[in-house]
């Protein structure tokens, strides 16, 4: 993506792509050159102060309505402070913001939609490298992917975990404990005023959800891919260390450009497999399954569901955080981080990739070299993990002939081989109004069906996955069902919650051929999900299926429906995940 030239201090003559809108010198190039510079001097700056310098951008997705991100703002100030001190020229782009808690229906519908603006303006503008902040749940994977296609040298500066909650002595976790405390407040065991306190206590500071939510599981990958800094993904959002290391990212940015250290050079098929095994070691969300997925179709790599069971089965659980374990990311934080975790994953010597290319400039085994684990109750050794295994498991059969995921290390082991009836409800409107009404005749037997939460059903894949239990169940002390569904489930939730069943009942899977009574077999010890009904009966539901009528009639919800593809290959667009290049932009 190299077009001008400028020779920069410190590592020998370097291209610069930015050199093409400015041109070469003080005065070079043509009329368009000497036009860009005339506005480099209406927003301020001297010649001296950009010409020749490595232009970084940074893109921030900071706004009023993101907590996860709502330092980002005044963290952009030493990411610059990092980019100067380098001797690059930092530029702050703004780019859309993805909050998990506020946007609708999901961020999720969104996430590609952020991955061609972020690739777009960085084709687009004078930019010769990139700093990528953020982490609220699709943030890092939508930036990564945009980057990706961009193909300019990248860091990602994950936007950190904010503090533990608190609630009369006791510490709480996002999520995890937003859902136990409001089905305590639904079965009647706290009131108005406790339910109050927990609202005020459940997050406390800016940054991420501090549970091993999506956001964690994310911005952990992006540092075991080897695109955020060493032990970056760990720092709490509030610390002074994570100013520090947003200092850092900005100075690496800029050697990165000198260095012509592409994205491509990083996102190799070892490098997934290691974030792969990072995700499963961390107990993470399975929302990483769909976006390492979309992100390795962005870098060219082959990745399937089933790379993270062959995977799973060599790599313990080791992260003892909520809510697979007991702690919080700030106790994972002080227990080592993520370099503690990765050097007892590399104690086997077939697990990760030690020489391979990091955006630090040195190989991954720097990553993780000399770390220790300084807390052995957060982060385990392997000869004490939190499971043998990693805790998702890739089911196949004839309800998901393209997978469906399980995360059964978050679900009560007795369930995990069940046979029980169906109660299918076609949307989640319908499920929220009827669960709790007792004619369902829901009990511990049932398995409960959502359909119409898919890619193209939901619209977006909403996080429906933990479907809610009936407030009579939750009184008698049932705390889990089979629940299954085409949607997605946030990595702080729980159960035995099957997801992202593919092809999804939008599109005709066999999930809308499931009606109520029938029975259903889950199976996880062989990987097996069975709607336990004769071919032919299948058959005859399917001639009789009609397809559900569009969401959306224009606009970027059309576009979304006409090339979104299903979870099992990561719900990117068909026309972004395709290989291809894109002409430059010609700035004379
Ligand atoms: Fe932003 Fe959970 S809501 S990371
Ligand atoms: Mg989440």
């Amino acid at each position: 993506m190299a077009r001008g030239r400028l020779a920069v201090s410190g590592g020998g003559p370097v291209v610069l792509r930015s050199a093409a809108w400015f041109g070469e010198g003080a005065t070079g190039g043509d009329l368009r050159a000497f036009s860009h510079r005339s506005r480099m001097r209406q927003l301020g700056y001297l010649p001296e102060e950009h010409l020749g310098k490595p232009v970084i951008a940074i893109l921030n997705p900071w706004s009023d309505i993101n907590p996860c991100h709502m330092h980002l703002r005044e963290r952009a100030e030493q990411v610059r402070r990092g980019v100067w001190q380098a001797g690059g020229f930092p530029l702050e782009f703004p780019v859309s913001t993805m909050s998990e808690t506020f946007q609708k229906p999901t961020p999720m519908l969104y996430r590609n939609l952020l991955a061609m603006e972020a690739e777009e303006l960085l084709r687009s503008y004078p930019v010769d490298g990139a700093v990528l902040m953020g982490a609220c749940d699709k943030t890092v994977p939508a930036l990564l992917m945009g980057a990706t296609s961009a193909g300019l040298p990248s860091i990602v500066l994950p936007s950190g975990p904010m503090l533990r909650g608190h609630y009369r002595g006791r510490t709480l976790g996002s999520g995890t404990d937003l859902f136990a405390y409001w089905d305590e407040h639904r079965a009647g065991r706290i009131g108005e005023c406790e339910l109050a306190e927990v609202e005020c206590g459940l997050a406390r500071s800016a940054g991420h959800c501090m549970t091993m939510g999506t956001a964690s599981t994310m911005t952990a990958a992006a540092e075991a891919l080897g695109m955020a800094l060493p032990g970056s993904s760990s720092v709490p959002a509030v610390d002074s260390a994570h100013h520090r290391m947003a200092a850092a990212c900005g100075a690496r940015a800029v050697a990165l450009v000198r260095e012509g250290l592409t994205p491509a050079k990083v996102l190799t098929r070892a490098a997934f497999e290691d974030a792969a095994a990072t995700v499963l070691a961390l107990g993470g969300s399975t929302n990483a399954l769909i976006h390492l997925i979309a992100m390795a179709g962005r870098a060219g790599v082959e990745l399937s569901l089933e790379d993270f069971d062959t995977i799973g089965a060599r790599v313990p659980v080791l992260a003892d955080v909520r809510p697979v374990g007991d702690h919080l990311m700030e106790d994972f934080y002080y227990a080592g981080g993520l370099p503690a975790l990765l050097a007892q994953l590399a104690r086997d010597p077939g697990v990760l990739h030690p020489e391979r290319e990091t955006v630090s400039g040195r190989p991954f085994a720097s990553y993780y070299a000399d770390a220790e684990i300084r807390l052995p109750k957060v982060i385990r050794t392997r000869e004490d993990p939190v499971a043998p295994e990693g805790g998702v498991a890739v089911l196949r059969g004839n309800l998901a002939p393209g997978r469906a995921v399980v995360k059964h290390l978050a679900a009560d082991p007795k369930l995990l081989t069940h046979t029980g009836p169906a109660v299918v409800f076609d949307s989640y409107r319908e499920l929220k109004d009827r669960i709790d009404d007792p004619a369902l005749g829901i009990t511990e037997d049932t398995v409960l069906v959502l359909r119409g939460a898919g890619p193209l059903g939901g619209p977006g894949m909403p996080e429906y996955g933990m479907l809610p239990i009936p407030a009579y169940l939750l009184e008698r002390g049932v705390k889990d069902l089979v629940r299954i569904s085409d949607a997605r489930m946030s990595g702080t939730s729980y159960g035995t919650c099957v997801l992202h069943v593919a092809p999804e009942s939008h599109v005709g899977g066999p999930l809308a051929l499931v009606r109520t009574g029938d029975l259903i077999t889950l199976d996880v010890p062989n990987r097996l999900l069975t709607l336990e009904v004769q071919d032919e009966e299948l058959r005859r539901r399917r001639a009789a299926w009609q397809p559900p009528a569009p969401h959306y009639e224009r606009g970027y919800g059309a576009l979304y429906a006409e090339h979104v593809t299903q979870a099992d290959t990561g719900c990117d667009f068909d026309f972004l995940s395709r290989p291809g290049r894109n002409p430059e932009p010609d700035p004379r």
